[in-house]
């Protein structure tokens, strides 16, 4: 019998048709979405544009679930504050884009917000060590950031494993996300490698049925909640 969990299924609407996103953030409700994941992409530290500080304003206006930017640009320390004023309950933070992380957590919890730190695929466990002290939650990403629909990297297990020691070694209350190549065929092994919020994006607007995708993926997951 594994313990009960807290365990969150976080659409990423970067998947999502951009021309109703408000009917598909209703869908993934509808299917018990926790939480919503939103992807911003400056062009530089990733070779991928996407979406802002009005679009992040506009959907905390039409959906109740706590909005978590995933911040891939450069100085996100410019930038971080401003996400939890428009809208995002938690917003993230990559380890590879800010030498002065702890000023960016700081501010971002100084305006309300739930602060992450987040580690690319090759970048080791160690380079957030200090910063477990300093967050809300760690996000591990399972594929290179820039795009949906990429393959999961099963390395990515390990490091969840090894992060979810740490934290509980030092007793430090602090979530671990999982984002890129999520879907039904591991989501169970993310969980019970320590993984509580479980980033998915084609595998659920890329079906017919996002509502359903949501369910499918939250049901894989019941043995723990
Ligand atoms: C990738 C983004 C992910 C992406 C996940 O850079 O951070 O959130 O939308 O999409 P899937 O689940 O399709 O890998
Ligand atoms: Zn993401």
């Amino acid at each position: 019998m594994q313990s009960r969990r807290n365990i969150d299924i976080a659409p990423s609407i970067l998947s999502a048709d951009f021309s109703r996103l408000a009917e598909e953030i209703q869908s993934v409700e509808r299917g018990g979405a926790g939480i919503l994941h939103v992807d911003v992409m400056d062009g530089h530290f990733v070779p991928n544009i996407t979406i802002g500080l009005p679009v992040v304003k506009s959907l905390s206006k039409v959906t109740k679930l706590p909005i978590d930017a995933h911040l891939m640009i450069t100085e996100p320390g410019h930038y971080a504050a401003q996400f939890v004023t428009a809208g995002a309950k938690m917003v993230s933070v990559h380890v590879e884009a800010d030498p002065h992380l702890h000023r960016t957590l700081m501010a971002i919890r100084s305006e309300g917000g739930l602060a992450g730190v987040v580690l690319n695929p090759a970048t080791p466990v160690g380079a957030v060590e200090e910063a477990l002290y300093f967050v809300d939650y760690v996000l591990v990403m399972s594929v290179n950031p820039g795009f949906g629909g990429q393959k999961f990297i099963p390395e990515s297990i390990g490091k969840v494993r090894r992060l979810r020691q740490l934290i509980n070694e030092r007793q430090l209350n602090v979530r671990i996300e999982i984002d890129g190549g999520i879907d039904r065929s591991n989501i169970e092994t993310v969980v019970e490698a320590g993984a509580e919020i479980l980033v998915a994006g084609s595998a659920i607007f890329g079906t017919p049925d996002a509502e359903m995708a949501v369910k499918d993926l939250k049901n894989a997951t019941v043995q723990w909640v």
